[in-house]
């Protein structure tokens, strides 16, 4: 098929508004899958990601559409993942495409993330095809909603194609726009290879497998590659597509999407958003836009259980070989034993490998209150970036503190306002602006420091708004602030991986909460334990956990054995996310408690 028969498109919009349910339908009505194959969302590939409904990595497929012209069109679809923590990665699909469909549930309207997307897709000078979905649903209002795209995201709406992915309505409709509306890839086949990795897999025998779309020149098997960001060499053993699953070629030429193997060991080697060019013939300049993926979010992660710390070293290496984005190293605490600093693009993230870690690799763990990561200028001069609280340096040491901010985008109800503008208010937001999408929404902008959208700002914004509020962010740099550590001392002790950063207005409220809230969580004693909260030695809360009295066995005592038995492994497996701390035993509760704090 010639290069202007190609189509490489991809899907945006807001969680849940039915993207999957639309590329499920492409590759039905294109007979790319037969309905017997058709597992529901084929496109979603890992557990987890269906499970929450979320698509984490971007895949691709190729379908061949026989259009109304008589012609045969090839039309690769790159999916894109719609969380904010993966924009990066949203982007560089993005970038791999010449059109999008701008998918818009009919029932709820443009939400945080189909803005975000829009842009990014302007950005990149997409052609964007509005497709406004779910049309079946009574509580549908299709011309509402063409208003908002008009008016909001300023692009023609008119002619907006009306569907439901569910029932299979429209879905012809939006394959004729494809070929339409989304212009030809343009590239030269004999120009220099430059082709954009805009997502990478790794296989236990191919190694790490580079996901292409070829800009300009073409890629085969006996030829050379270069990495630009590294100047790595590899020698290209196999190319192929995705239909959907990979399928080898013989070649993949300019504006194709497809895979190459390379004998690449490591996925680091095949960076989302790198340039791959011929190392005899390459290419001057790498196509734009290439950020490493930096780690936004740390959090240590420590095996309940001391003797799987192998084992959970060598799950952490396993998840990175699919992973470049993960970040990790050793670490030990006083409190935790040995475990390891993790670093995540963003709290999704850092769910989703710690519950990878617990389900897929069996591995149970005691994780810490996530932190961000600061910057310190030191008196000395120095200046450092600390991502534990426990490094940060004595305050007698600290010139001043900075912290990063994001800018949030949260679209909501009007009559929300008032209640989220205090939420924002109360997270040392600044306000930026507020636009009305219609009578009845509102979209606020806020500059905000990401530790506190990090500790708990989502959910106390659904809860605000009876989860009619979406939220999206980006980071815009870093501003100095008036932070402070606060040590949690059990038994008179302080436990390093309590420690926190909080504003200095903040100190005293949260230290008051988390003491509170230590008391709840600790199991008494046969003696007295002391929770106390302190900066720089400097107590500033306290509470007292009360001595017990009885002991726990004494109930069965003389009774059956087996009753007394299980009541003993039911505390072990308790146990399991205990810590021993001198005396007091911590559970996993406590090391999270930081988080739930208003
Ligand atoms: P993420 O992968 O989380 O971004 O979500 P998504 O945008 O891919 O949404 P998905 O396709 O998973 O659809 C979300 C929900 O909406 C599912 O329960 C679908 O069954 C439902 N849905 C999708 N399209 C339609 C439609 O046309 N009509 C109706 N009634 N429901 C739909």
């Amino acid at each position: 098929i010639p290069q202007e028969r190609i189509r490489n498109f991809c899907i945006i919009a807001h969680i849940d508004h039915g993207k999957s349910t639309l590329a499920d339908r492409l590759l039905e009505f294109t007979g790319t899958i037969s309905q017997r194959e058709m597992k529901e969302q084929v496109l979603d590939r890992m557990d987890i990601e269906r499970e929450r409904g979320i698509t984490i990595k971007a895949q691709a497929v190729r379908m061949i559409y026989k259009a109304d012209d008589g012609l045969e069109y090839l039309l690769n679809l790159i999916d894109t993942p719609g969380h904010v923590d993966f924009n990066y990665e949203v982007s560089r699909s993005l970038a791999a495409c010449e059109g999008a469909l701008l998918v818009v549930d009919a029932t709820q309207g443009i939400e945080a993330q189909t803005l975000a997307n829009t842009y990014l897709a302007l950005e990149h000078n997409l052609e964007i095809i509005p497709v406004i979905n779910k049309i079946d649903l009574p509580s549908a209002h299709p011309e509402e909603v063409k208003k908002e795209i008009e008016e909001v995201i300023g692009l023609p709406a008119d002619d907006a194609l009306l569907i439901s992915a569910k029932e299979g309505i429209g879905i012809k409709e939006v394959l004729e726009a494809v070929v339409k509306k989304i212009p030809a890839p343009k590239g030269s086949e004999d120009d220099p290879l430059r082709a954009l990795i805009f997502d990478s897999l790794y296989d236990s025998y191919k190694g790490a497998i580079a996901f292409v779309r070829v800009m300009e020149g073409s890629i085969k098997p006996g030829q050379t590659i270069k990495m630009m960001s590294t100047g790595k060499t590899f020698l290209v053993t196999e190319v192929g597509i995705f239909s959907p699953d990979m399928e080898t070629t013989d070649c993949l030429r300019a504006g194709e999407v497809g895979y190459v193997v390379a004998g690449i060991k490591n996925v680091k080697d095949t960076r989302v958003g790198d340039t791959i060019t011929d190392a005899e013939r390459p290419a001057q300049n790498p196509l734009p836009g290439y950020k490493k993926a930096v780690p936004m979010v740390f959090s240590g992660m420590y095996p309940a259980d001391g003797e799987d710390y192998e084992k959970l070293k060598e799950a952490l290496e396993k998840l990175q070989l699919n992973d470049a984005a993960l970040y990790f190293e050793p670490e030990t605490s006083a409190a935790l034993g040995f475990g390891f600093r993790c670093g995540f693009l963003g709290l999704l993230h850092m769910e989703i490998i710690q519950e990878r870690l617990e389900r897929e690799y069996d591995i149970n763990m005691i994780t810490t209150a996530p932190s961000v990561v600061y910057k310190i200028k030191k008196t000395d001069g120095e200046e450092i970036m600390v991502d534990n609280p426990t490094n940060f340096p004595d305050p007698s040491k600290i010139e001043y503190i900075e912290e990063p901010f994001v800018e949030a985008q949260i679209m909501l109800p009007t009559e929300y306002v008032g209640p989220v503008m205090e939420l924002c208010q109360d997270k040392r937001g600044i306000f930026k602006d507020m636009q009305y999408i219609n009578e009845k929404r509102v979209i606020l902008r806020y500059h905000m420091p990401l530790l506190e959208i990090i500790y708990d700002f989502f959910d106390q914004l659904k809860s605000r708004t009876r989860g009619y509020a979406s939220l999206d962010y980006e980071f815009i740099g870093y501003f100095k602030s008036d932070l402070c550590k606060v040590d949690i001392l059990v038994n008179g002790e302080i436990v390093d991986a309590l420690s926190f950063i909080v504003h200095k207005d903040k100190a005293y409220y949260r230290a008051r909460q988390i003491v509170e809230k230590l008391k709840e969580v600790i199991p008494r004693q046969l003696f007295e334990i002391p929770i106390q909260a302190a900066i720089g030695g400097r107590i500033i809360a306290r509470e007292t956990i009360k001595a017990l009295r009885k002991n726990v066995l004494a109930k069965c005592y003389g009774g059956d054995v087996t009753r007394k038995k299980k009541l003993l492994e039911k505390q072990k497996e308790g146990k399991k996310r205990m810590r021993q701390f001198g005396k007091v035993e911590l559970p996993q509760e406590a090391f999270m408690s930081v988080l739930k704090m208003g």
